[in-house]
């Protein structure tokens, strides 16, 4: 089924009615339709305002010639002029019955695909070797892969990549500890204490520091010996890494792994392009681009460090060779890399510098912030000890805080309680992330996330598993019995069924997550409220039941499916 949303479906007859009322072109984007949030009016339509100063006339003389021009198809009743000049559309129940019963025989529930699919190259996740992932990185890997869902339902192409910081100059001194201290397959337990260990040798034991710059050329010159180490110490990080994502339930795979130390074979050549473009500029020893719009609060102009003094190249060379990768080898249409705030001016400077070397054309690319995880202090999250909180760590604190929520009140068996508790603790640290505006920092805190009350996953997953309890004791609808929409719950509940697509685009369009979780909240609530007054299973008759079923039905897979574009599991019981 291939369904416009309503108010796309709206808009277009809008811009007709301007077009033939009053010979003006309008992009349907330009009809300014609205979910209203007015008591008895579903949508809004906002251009007879701007239209009215366009065409020289009184904005509600405008809205009248729209309302009498427009052909609504029975989709709405005319539309009612208010205010300065909004036009008020109410949908027709016919329509609304017939709309909702075709979306519940829809496996897309009537999301349709994008008709200009894209080739996305999506940067997330993307932790540093040798280091435990931190919940910065829980962020970039959640918010990420609930983007690749939302694209890949949407239509477009997603080439996942996991930018790993695997290179630079600290492996050298990491990768003389591993030859010190472990032989041949045993393994790292702790990433962060290996870290630590390696860098108080370095500072201070002079040999091993010796040996460690020493390593950093032979791995740089690409010695056999040295990089089968290096790759150890990969592998063990990503050994590490794929137990956080099995855990968490994220789609990257070892295939997406594009660490830093793939884009080194291409360095030297990105730098000798830039420097043939003349962008760059030698300052203090150092090969750099300073573009245009970049400079410090004493107003120096601002490098993007493309080869260090020393010869080597950095985190900003790298992005170049990235960007330039993913674009001119990989044919990408959009670039978008989730990464926190705080290297904004950092994506701003890449992009910029390869718009001006002609890297960065007609594609899209955008630096996807977001904000930091603070503790109960509003400081950045750390352990009691001052430590910076493992993700592993608190993933397994979230699902053990999930099983005592479960055993509270559920009478399932205990290992499939165990499998609930990992779907709402490892559902319940996802949706806290992705609920809020990703740009905002926001607490974490266990009680606020793990309610059962309130805008969380386990409401959401609560009221999933009550329609899933009350489905197996009625049965299944039949599904062609009409949808009829007489109380004006069934009809709210409709009307929020409705505007799951409008919900899944504005969450994919914006890379905005939480736009979905509030669209999921809401539904739920409505649902709440028509089952709180209309009954389902005891209904005066047999078609009502039937058709409140369908409803029931259909508020579950729209939960369901929402959900699981968020990455987060239903249980049908908890
Ligand atoms: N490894 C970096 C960090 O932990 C993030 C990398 C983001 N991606 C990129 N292309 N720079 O901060």
């Amino acid at each position: 089924m291939q369904t416009a949303e309503v108010s796309e479906e709206l808009a277009r007859r809008v811009v007709d009615a301007v077009a033939r009322a009053l010979d003006i072109t309008l992009t349907p984007d330009e009809a300014l339709i609205q979910v209203s949030t007015r008591e008895g009016v579903d949508y809004q339509a906002n251009l007879a305002m701007s239209l009215g100063k366009r065409a020289g006339r009184a904005p509600r003389e405008v809205a009248a010639l729209i309302a009498e021009h427009v052909d609504l198809g029975g989709i709405a009743e005319p539309p009612e002029i208010a205010g300065p000049g909004f036009l008020n559309f109410v949908l027709r129940r016919e329509w609304l019955e017939q709309r909702v019963a075709a979306i519940a025989v829809d496996p897309r529930l009537g999301v349709a695909k994008t008709t200009a699919p894209r080739r996305i190259a999506l940067d997330y996740s993307s932790p540093n070797v040798a280091k435990e992932m931190h919940v910065g990185h829980l962020r970039s890997t959640v918010i990420g892969d609930a983007l690749a869902r939302l694209l890949r339902f949407a239509g477009h192409e997603v080439l996942p990549h996991n930018h790993l910081g695997d290179w630079g100059t600290p492996f050298g001194m990491l990768i003389e500890q591993l030859l010190d201290e472990r032989h041949e397959g045993s393994r790292i337990e702790d990433l962060d204490a290996f870290y630590r260990a390696a860098r108080r040798k370095f500072d201070t034991d002079e040999a091993f520091a010796t040996r460690a710059r020493e390593r950093v050329v032979l791995l740089q010159g690409g010695d056999a010996e040295t990089l089968a180490t290096w790759q150890r110490l990969v592998d063990e990080s990503t050994r590490h890494f794929n137990e956080v994502y099995a855990l968490l339930g994220v789609t990257l795979t070892d295939a997406d792994l594009y660490g830093e130390s793939f884009y080194n074979p291409y360095l030297a050549k990105v730098v000798a392009d830039l420097e043939a473009t003349g962008l760059t500029e030698v300052s203090d020893g150092a090969v750099c681009v300073f573009p245009d719009g970049f400079r410090n609060r004493e107003g120096d102009r601002l490098p993007l460090i493309v080869r260090k003094r020393d010869g080597g190249y950095g985190y900003a060379a790298t992005d170049l060779a990235t960007l330039r990768y993913w674009t001119a080898e990989r044919g990408a249409t959009d670039l978008l890399y989730v990464v926190g705030a705080p290297q904004a001016q950092h994506f701003a400077m890449v992009f910029a510098v390869c718009r001006d070397a002609k890297w960065l054309t007609t594609q899209h690319a955008e630096h996807i912030g977001f904000g930091s995880v603070l503790g109960a202090d509003g400081k950045t999250m750390r352990t009691r000890a001052g430590d910076t909180v493992k993700l592993a760590d608190l993933l397994a604190e979230a699902v053990g805080q999930a099983e005592s929520v479960v055993a509270e009140r559920s009478e399932l068996p205990a290992d499939a309680q165990r499998e609930v508790a990992r779907a709402v603790g490892i559902g319940a640290i996802k949706y806290a992330d992705l609920s809020g505006d990703r740009e905002r920092d926001y607490v974490f805190a266990w009680d606020r996330m793990l309610a059962r009350e309130g805008n969380t996953s386990v409401y959401l997953q609560y009221a999933n598993a009550r329609i899933r309890s009350l489905l197996a004791r009625a049965g299944e609808p039949e599904p062609d019995t009409p949808v009829l929409l007489d109380d004006p719950a069934e009809r709210t509940l409709a009307l929020s069924l409705l505007r799951f697509g409008e919900a899944v685009h504005s969450a994919t369009s914006s890379y905005s997550p939480h736009k979905l979780c509030t669209y999921l909240y809401e539904t739920a609530v409505v649902f709440s409220r028509f089952y709180e007054r209309c009954p389902v299973l005891t209904a005066p008759t047999d078609e009502l039941r039937a058709s409140r079923l369908r409803l029931a039905t259909l508020a579950s897979r729209t939960l369901v499916l929402g959900l699981s574009l968020l990455g987060i599991d239903t249980p049908d019981r908890l």
